[in-house]
């Protein structure tokens, strides 16, 4: 059976620190990565819209010596014709030797695991997970941290459809001291099976309140999300909540001096462009180290040592 990524508890946290240290190594030392991957193929199947995690996964494979193939988009494929997701994905492990892909169906990229011969990476499944976000933002807290213990993170928005926020959520519960302040409004609170898988069940405390600023003093990280339309049943209640908590200049002077503010992107409304030039602002960073954290799964999933 190959080793699918579905969900981030499919690693372990030796895994997952494991793979953050070849992301730092390729980081360093990038010519000895470049043939690691030569003729190997990697497919991205992306039945909704993408920029960074379907270009980082390219760009990493690319870099890695190796190709891609793929669609961006489910119209361009046969699933436009009626094909089933686990026949595509069945069809195209037959030509690629590990697969990428995201899809608006929250399990979707479980399902399609069972028709494959070739790892699955879920690239985000409806407003459920996101695990190789996940990888990157724990990369960027390693690097802008020096530590991924020992620290009080406030996830800022969309709390609800989030799955970024899900899955960094399930991920950082297993590290040490981290202290979680979730704020949203009522309608877009954490999910309950969220906090109970990721938070109750190993009893570690969490504030929600609606209130950035009165929170804003006390965080070490601030993880933004975007209000995901994508996910609303309503034009009306996204029009309602969309700029809840918009990020600005002003908003960050009670914040510590050494804040780091994430955001996994793509922004509309929530951080004004002149928080970029804040030197506590680490998304773009963040960006950057979505490409490198994808290189280390790929050399893990196919099994290749460097
Ligand atoms: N962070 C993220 O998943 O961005 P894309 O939707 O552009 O891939």
């Amino acid at each position: 059976m190959p080793r699918n990524i579905i969900d981030v508890t499919d690693l372990t946290i030796e895994e997952i620190n494991q793979l953050i240290a070849t992301a730092e190594d390729i980081l360093a030392h990038p010519a000895k990565y470049q043939d690691a991957c030569a003729h190997k193929q990697l497919a991205t199947l992306f039945f909704e819209p993408s920029t960074r995690t379907r270009l980082s996964f390219e760009s990493a494979m690319l870099a890695l010596g190796g190709s891609v193939l793929g669609f961006s988009e489910a119209a361009s494929s046969s699933t436009a014709k009626g094909e089933t997701v686990g026949d595509t994905v069945h069809t195209v492990s037959c030509y690629a030797d590990i697969i990428a892909m995201r899809h608006p169906k929250e399990g979707a990229p479980f399902a399609a695991a069972q028709f494959s011969e070739v790892p699955i990476i879920n690239a985000g499944d409806g407003g459920h997970n996101h695990p190789t976000q996940t990888l990157t933002d724990l990369l960027t807290i390693r690097r802008e941290k020096g530590r991924l213990d020992n620290f009080t993170i406030g996830f800022c928005g969309d709390l609800k459809f989030g799955r970024t926020v899900h899955s960094l959520v399930n991920a950082l519960s297993r590290y040490e001291n981290i202290r979680f302040v979730l704020i949203s409004p009522m309608e877009l609170k954490l999910p309950r099976y969220v906090k109970e898988e990721a938070l109750k069940k190993r009893g570690i405390p969490y504030e929600q309140t609606e209130n950035l600023e009165t929170v804003m003093p006390r965080l070490d990280i601030l993880y933004m999300t975007r209000v995901q339309k994508e996910r609303f049943f309503n034009e009306e209640d996204y029009l309602r909540l969309k700029d809840s908590y918009i990020l600005t200049p002003e908003k960050l002077e009670p914040a510590k001096p050494d804040l780091s503010i994430l955001h996994p992107l793509p922004r509309v409304n929530e951080i004004a462009v002149a928080v970029d030039k804040d030197p506590r602002a680490a998304y773009w960073k963040q960006v950057k180290n979505g490409k490198f954290i994808r290189m280390a799964l790929i050399l893990k999933l196919l099994d290749i040592h460097v």
